[in-house]
C-alpha cells in the first residue's frame, strides 16, 4: 500500500499536469507518488478507475503512463482542491494505492 508518510520520506522533485510529485523517479518504470491532499503511488496503481468512476467531485484524470510495470494509464488528482474528503476512493481502490489526508 502507499505510504501515508509519504510527505516526510519522501523528496518532492516537480510537478506533472500541476501535481505536486514526490520521488524517487526513474521513468517509465518508476514513476512516485502524485498529489499532496490526494496522493496516487503510480508505482502500485493498476489503473482500475474504481477511484475516478465513484469520485463525488471528479477529483481525478486519466494519464497516459506507456511502459510503466504496473499499467500503462494511471490517474492524476488534477482537482485535489476540490476534494470533499469522502474517502471513497480510499475504499474502492483494490490495491491501496491511494492516500487521502483530511489534514
Ligand atoms: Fe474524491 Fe472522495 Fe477521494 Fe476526495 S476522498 S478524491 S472527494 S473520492
Ligand atoms: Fe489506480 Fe486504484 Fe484508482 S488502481 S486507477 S488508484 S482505483
Amino acid at each position: 500500500p502507499i505510504d501515508p508518510q509519504f510527505e516526510q520520506n519522501r523528496e518532492n522533485v516537480g510537478q506533472e499536469n500541476g501535481v505536486d510529485v514526490w520521488g524517487p523517479v526513474d521513468p517509465p518504470e518508476e514513476l512516485g507518488i502524485h498529489g499532496t491532499h490526494v496522493a496516487v503511488d503510480y508505482d502500485i496503481c493498476i489503473g482500475d478507475g474504481a477511484c475516478l468512476e465513484d469520485c463525488p467531485v471528479d477529483v481525478f484524470t486519466w494519464v497516459d503512463t506507456p511502459d510503466h510495470p504496473e499499467s500503462e494509464i494511471k490517474v492524476e488528482p488534477t482537482h485535489e482542491a476540490q476534494c470533499i474528503d469522502c474517502m471513497l476512493c480510499v475504499d474502492v481502490c483494490p490495491v491501496d494505492a491511494i492516500d487521502v489526508d483530511p489534514g
